[in-house]
């Protein structure tokens, strides 16, 4: 089969949740159910149907059952076989489909998204990649977001941000695109306070970056708590002339939030 041009997605998990606590004291943030499925395999799902073969998980304490949800259970399948459950036991069965491969990498410390990202570069290597925020729920009448991001990095072989318009005082929450007088992106500048936002495009949770992004990370000072934003990593590469902007269709709940995690659910059960 031909090898595809990005195959491989990183799902940073290692947050801790804590705007769910006490929810999220033993149990993960991305396994919070919007009815019945975790965010984290709605996102998993969007990767896959974007054709991406790998999905590395960048998990921290207390994340173990993000490899168990994806790992097989026979006994819980042998269970509900036995008790004539089978359309779960096939559900459980298929979680993943078949040729998917999971890898597991550890970010020893919470430093930042940058952080997450290169923890996982000898596993990427020299490919470019998606990453996928779980916490940002996305949902869209039609092709979905990574898959979107992935046809125009065809084209240009660019950086890809998902970018949608932000009103008010909430665009401080995000990372908000600059741009330049010819309208290219200049760079993205990470939650800036209302008043100095360069834009009113904020950058959501799915992007598409190329693996100088690796060198880029490196050589990004870091900030607050000793954190290292993919943001800046980004302006490195973006003052190059490097990084786009593409438009998220659809509707986005931030379920990082309580508020928005409640408005996806109200929103799923409609
Ligand atoms: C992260 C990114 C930010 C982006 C946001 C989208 O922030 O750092 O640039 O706009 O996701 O959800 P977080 O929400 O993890 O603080």
């Amino acid at each position: 089969m031909e090898k595809k041009i990005i195959s491989k997605a990183i799902f940073p998990v290692a947050g801790l949740g804590t705007r769910f606590l006490p929810a999220t004291k033993a149990m993960p943030k991305e396994l919070l159910p919007v009815i019945d499925k975790p965010l984290i395999q709605y996102a998993a799902e969007e990767a896959i149907n974007a054709g991406i073969d790998t999905l590395i998980f960048v998990t921290g304490k207390n994340k173990r059952a993000i490899e168990d949800h994806f790992d097989a259970n026979h006994e819980l399948e042998q269970a509900l076989i036995s008790a004539g459950k089978i359309k779960q036991a096939e559900m459980i069965k298929n979680i993943l489909p078949e040729g998917i491969d999971c890898v597991f990498v550890r970010q020893p410390e919470q430093l930042g998204l940058g952080h997450a990202i290169l923890c996982a570069e000898k596993i990427i290597g020299d490919e470019p990649f998606a990453v996928l925020l779980a916490d940002d729920f996305l949902t869209s009448g039609g092709e979905q977001t990574v898959s979107k991001l992935i046809k125009s990095f065809e084209e240009s072989q660019k950086i890809k941000l998902s970018v949608m318009e932000v009103n008010g005082p909430e665009i401080s929450e995000y990372g908000v695109v600059s741009f330049d007088k010819n309208g290219n992106v200049a760079g993205l500048v990470e939650k800036p306070s209302f008043r100095d936002a360069p834009s009113r495009l904020a950058s959501i949770g799915r992007y598409i970056l190329t693996p100088n992004i690796f060198e880029s990370i490196k050589n990004v000072e870091s900030g607050f708590n000793r954190e290292i934003q993919l943001a800046d990593a980004i302006n490195l590469l973006a003052v190059k002339g490097l990084v786009e902007a593409v438009y998220f269709e659809g509707k986005r709940f931030d379920c990082g939030s309580v508020k928005g995690f409640v408005e996806a659910i109200k929103f799923m059960s409609k």
